[in-house]
């Protein structure tokens, strides 16, 4: 290890490397911020994981890692990608761009990848993966989704005896954290996001999370495992939790349900994916709807295995490390065996997902509108719905608004989503209607 204090303090894991693994691996790291530092703190006592360089943007910056050696750091990635006796790069920059030329340069030098980034994967993983191959190194990037959970590899591998029927995951602790508060202690979206700001679970600038772009791109890369096939995460239909209100949390919790923000995937049975990222209605049965607060969960269904649950932090600066760290391991100890890095986990390549209309889905729905205060209305509701093929469960009048109105609630059977978007038209034509609130479906 280059660092001349790293003997002196323990690992934060006390983690021990097996004890076959004994000469070095030697390591060029991109990034030191929230994962790259955990990921140094877990090997920094490990004589097997040697970092040669560790490329940053600002090597005056100040870091959370105590008596580093500032001459381990570099702002030149290109020169860590090229260093001819590192063996892994661990890309933990982010962004896809830079991260992509950088990650094709060192497979192109001849060396593994260790990554987290699940933008870069969403955008160019198969491009990668068929580099990786025609250069016979890995890329592996547990880390990339869900943070410390292990999904990748017991999706390739433990359940790689399955047909994956359907994955529905709740992939982010920042909308998870709002959309907990919002339902235990009433507050506003605009309430939660400040809290969750102030605790640092999310961003000054929260947009990639509270609109769905962060787990579309998750949902994206655990389809390319799962089903083999290739999503545009920019084509992926994505709703985001913003408009969602402390009265739909309430009146979902009387219907039996908490509102959660799912990535669901799942293949149809004339070979299309519906893959899709929006809030849902989840009953009170399901185990998805016991994951509060920032953590994260994956909710898979296999042909063989049935439904099975991978639950815990999914960021954060050791649970993702954990994950990285465990991806250097696996590499590291196929290197110093001298056998090939985990063969299994080669990347198969995929096809480009066929992706079924989100106007041809089936779901059960969630409407709470404004009407006028006056006798029919519901009968009048009940006529769009019917007319366009839509079934109710149950109808709630929830009571008069300050402004005279009435709050209606609707849950409706199974339906196509055009059928629901056609009874939507016709309810909002209604002259008895004076505003749509929210729509949304039921998992
Ligand atoms: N944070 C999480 O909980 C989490 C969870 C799962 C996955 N991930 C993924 O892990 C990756 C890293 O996330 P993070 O939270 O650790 O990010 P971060 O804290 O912002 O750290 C980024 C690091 O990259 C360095 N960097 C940025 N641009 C660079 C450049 N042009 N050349 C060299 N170095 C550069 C930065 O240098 P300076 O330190 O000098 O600024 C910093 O050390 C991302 O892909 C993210 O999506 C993060």
């Amino acid at each position: 290890m280059s660092l001349s204090s790293s003997q002196t303090v323990p690992s934060p894991t006390g983690m021990p490397l097996s004890s076959s693994v004994s000469p070095k691996v030697v390591i060029g790291m991109i990034g030191l911020g929230t994962v790259g530092s955990g990921v140094f703190k877990i090997f920094r006592d490990q004589p097997e994981i040697f970092f040669q360089k560790i490329a940053v943007k600002d090597a005056s910056k100040t870091r959370t890692i105590d008596d580093l050696d500032l001459d381990l750091l570099s702002q030149d990635p290109h020169a860590v990608v090229s260093d001819p006796e590192t063996q892994v790069i661990v890309e933990l920059m982010g962004g896809a761009e830079l991260a992509k030329d950088l990650v094709v340069a060192a497979i192109q030098n001849g060396k593994h990848v260790v990554t987290a980034n699940k933008e870069l994967i969403a955008k160019h993983g198969p491009e990668l993966f068929e580099l990786a191959r025609q250069h016979n190194v890995r890329i592996l990037f547990e880390g990339a989704v869900a943070g410390g959970i292990p999904i990748i590899m017991p999706l390739k591998l433990s359940l790689g005896a399955n047909r994956i029927e359907e994955i529905a995951g709740i992939l982010n602790g920042t909308t998870n954290y709002i959309l907990t508060k919002m339902t235990q202690e009433g507050w506003s979206f605009e309430q939660a996001l400040q809290e969750a700001q102030a605790k640092g679970f999310a961003e000054a600038d929260p947009t990639n999370d509270v609109e769905g772009f962060d787990v579309g791109y998750k949902i994206s890369v655990l389809s390319l495992i799962a089903f083999k096939q290739v999503v545009d995460p920019l084509a992926i239909h994505r709703e985001g939790i913003t408009h969602i209100t402390a009265e739909d949390i309430e009146n979902a919790r009387e219907l039996g349900y908490v509102i959660k923000l799912i990535g669901l995937a799942k293949m149809t049975d004339d070979g299309r994916l519906d893959i899709r990222v929006h809030p849902m209605l989840i009953p009170n049965h399901h185990p998805l709807s016991n994951v509060q607060n920032e953590f994260n969960a994956i909710f898979v269904k296999g042909d063989a295995v049935g439904d099975v649950m991978f639950y815990g932090r999914g960021a954060g600066e050791m649970p993702t490390a954990s994950a990285v760290a465990a991806d250097i391991l696996a590499i590291a100890t196929g290197l110093l065996k001298g056998n090939e890095p985990i063969p299994s986990m080669i990347i198969d390549p995929a096809i480009p997902a066929k992706l079924q209309p989100v106007g041809e889905t089936v779901n059960k729905y969630y409407l709470r509108l404004n009407t006028k205060d006056k006798p029919k209305v519901i009968g009048h509701l009940g006529n769009a719905c019917g007319d366009a093929g839509v079934s109710l469960e149950s109808v709630m009048q929830k009571g008069i608004n300050p402004d005279g109105t009435a709050s209606i609630v609707l849950l409706t059977q199974a339906v196509r989503e055009d059928q629901m978007n056609q009874a939507l038209s016709a309810i909002r034509e209604q002259e008895s209607t004076s505003d749509i609130g929210c729509l949304l479906r039921v998992l």
